[in-house]
């Protein structure tokens, strides 16, 4: 695992959109596409800030890019305020160039009988893109990725899932109170994120830390699902100095790495 220590969340998010951005020129230059796993949350807004910039100031395009996105609230239908659909259009999607076809995100208004499906069916379209090239993370206080909560284990696909309560709790706010926040969602499982060729998580602020050192320094075990990134091959931690201030085992070349 490689931790970077930015000197602010602009500066880590700018260089995680400078990997993006090689990637997709790269992928262009080949004539192939670009898969992207993404998130949603607090974590990735200004990452997507920058690639829309990029967009607009530097003409980057997003014509080879597909997107498979992590995870979506079960219940809510796409138009919903609070919906992962509806953030990442707001976000990133609606003022880029990527194809609306290139794009998936889980189904908040599935019925009950049609999750299976949809499940197995997500995993398939991941496969036949290619797998994921880069898959972006935050990270929950629960040690949760995607919403993989404690317990979930490590050979998890896409399914369906109940969200723990200090994820409710977190999420309260945004929602107008906790009784408003969905109890369920649909996220690609630990499993699928593990598969992604690189992985790059973001983490910012105090409220990380504790999280942070428990998952990367700690013991891998289920109940700290963001542990099992310790054993993939290609993983960079990007961190301000508030979310990397319990991290006891940093290395020299990872002090290299603060900017
Ligand atoms: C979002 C997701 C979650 C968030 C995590 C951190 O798609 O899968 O795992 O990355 O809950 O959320 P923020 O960034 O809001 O702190």
């Amino acid at each position: 695992m490689r931790f970077e220590i930015h000197p602010s969340v602009e500066e880590g998010s700018r260089q995680v959109a400078v990997r993006i951005r090689d990637l997709i020129q790269a992928g262009a230059a080949e004539g192939r596409n670009v898969v992207l796993g993404l998130a949603t949350g607090s974590s990735p807004l200004s990452l997507y800030a920058e690639l829309v910039r990029m967009h607009r100031e530097e003409g980057l395009s997003f014509k080879n890019v597909i997107t498979f996105n992590l995870d979506e609230y079960l219940g809510l239908g796409r138009d919903h305020p609070r919906s992962y659909w509806r953030f990442m259009h707001e976000q990133l999607f609606d003022h880029v160039d990527l194809p609306g076809e290139q794009i998936h995100i889980p189904g908040g208004d599935l019925q009950a009988d049609e999750v299976s499906d949809f499940c197995r069916g997500y995993e398939e379209a991941i496969r036949s893109a290619g797998g994921i090239d880069l898959q972006i993370l935050g990270i929950g206080r629960t040690g949760h990725i995607g919403f993989n909560e404690p317990g979930a284990g490590r050979n998890s696909r896409t399914m369906r899932v109940t969200l723990d309560p200090l994820t409710r709790q977190d999420a309260a706010g945004g929602f107008g109170g906790l009784a408003h926040v969905p109890k369920e969602a649909i996220t690609m499982g630990c499993a699928t994120i593990l598969n992604a060729r690189e992985i790059a998580l973001l983490a910012w602020g105090e409220s990380k830390a504790e999280i942070v050192a428990e998952a990367f320094e700690g013991e891998v075990k289920d109940e700290v699902p963001a542990s099992y990134l310790q054993e993939h091959a290609s993983v960079t931690i990007h961190l301000d100095e508030g979310a990397g201030k319990l991290l006891t085992a940093l290395k020299p070349e990872d002090s290299l790495a603060r900017c």
